[in-house]
């Protein structure tokens, strides 16, 4: 009997871990892993909006990320996880200063550690949602971050489908060691200047939505053709976004606004 009780103990621990197979069929809205389904707390994506009266104001010095010593790299691997282009390599660092009333020399330093591609994009801008979001993973590696606890986050680079190709994704049609991927062209010093960045504390995108990653969301979407557009896609997934999380509200304090140097709010 006893013996019994464990072992139907374990089938439900068991069942309880397992992963559920999921898929974006229904945008995520039918996931139950972790807290996925979890409505009372703050889950990713979300719609960024803001009307102009939630920036930080003052004396706080805005979000800024600039490239340190992001290069051409070869990434180690390069494949479709759970319906989503996923490329790893170590890309190098950013620097990135946080809003607060602190002094230059609180610098963290994010190690971007890997990339997924999403589409349509996850994270929208005053609601609207653009064809492509890179989010570039990152590590504060030397627990630098005031506002990032967990020290892990993603940065969201939104992408529209224009004319041009982007230089940024030749990567996808090279092969051997002329696959490389350099970061320093999507964050150049101009970069905190002209881009509104929105910051908060939400969960990962896909099951079982682990808490506690920091989302920074750069606004201004940059360009993709719709030829490089297609080679993220996956066969038989029109779209493996999930879709913006109502639940619980932000609270102005929960969401970081900062301002570019030279945008109007
Ligand atoms: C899921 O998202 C796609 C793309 O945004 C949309 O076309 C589709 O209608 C959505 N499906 C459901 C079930 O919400
Ligand atoms: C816009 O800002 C005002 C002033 O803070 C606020 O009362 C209002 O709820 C905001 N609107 C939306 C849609 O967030
Ligand atoms: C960037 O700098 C960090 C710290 O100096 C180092 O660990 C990393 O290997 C560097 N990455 C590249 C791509 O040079
Ligand atoms: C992030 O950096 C910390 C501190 O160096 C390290 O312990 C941790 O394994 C890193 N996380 C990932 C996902 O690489």
């Amino acid at each position: 009997m006893k013996q019994l009780f464990s072992q139907a103990t374990l089938a439900i621990a068991l069942l309880l871990n397992l992963t559920n197979a999921w898929d974006y069929t229904k945008n995520g809205t039918d996931w139950t892993d972790g807290i996925c389904s979890d409505e009372t707390k703050v889950q990713s994506p979300r719609d960024m909006y803001h009307n102009g009266t939630d920036w930080y104001t003052g004396l706080k010095t805005q979000f800024v990320f600039l490239p340190y010593n992001l290069t051409a790299v070869k990434p180690t691997k390069m494949e479709f996880e759970n319906l989503i282009y996923t490329v790893y390599g170590n890309f190098g660092r950013l620097y990135a200063k946080e809003p607060a009333n602190n002094d230059l020399t609180k610098i963290v330093k994010w190690d971007a550690m890997y990339m997924r591609f999403h589409y349509p994009a996850e994270h929208l801008v005053q609601s609207a949602q653009y064809d492509l979001e890179m989010q570039v993973y990152i590590n504060d590696t030397a627990s630098m971050s005031q506002g990032c606890l967990s020290g892990y986050g993603a940065i969201a680079v939104l992408f529209k489908v224009g004319l041009n190709d982007n230089p940024f994704f030749d990567w996808l049609t090279k092969t051997g060691d002329d696959q490389q991927i350099d970061l320093s062209t999507i964050f150049t010093p101009n970069t905190p200047l002209n881009n509104y960045i929105s910051g908060y504390v939400g969960t990962d995108t896909i099951p079982p939505c682990t808490r506690f990653v920091c989302w920074y969301v750069i606004e201004t979407p940059m360009e993709i053709s719709q030829k490089q557009l297609d080679m993220f896609k996956t066969k038989d997934t029109p779209y493996n976004a999930r879709k913006a999380q109502q639940g619980k509200d932000l609270t102005q304090r929960q969401l970081l606004n900062a301002q570019g140097l030279n945008v109007k709010a």
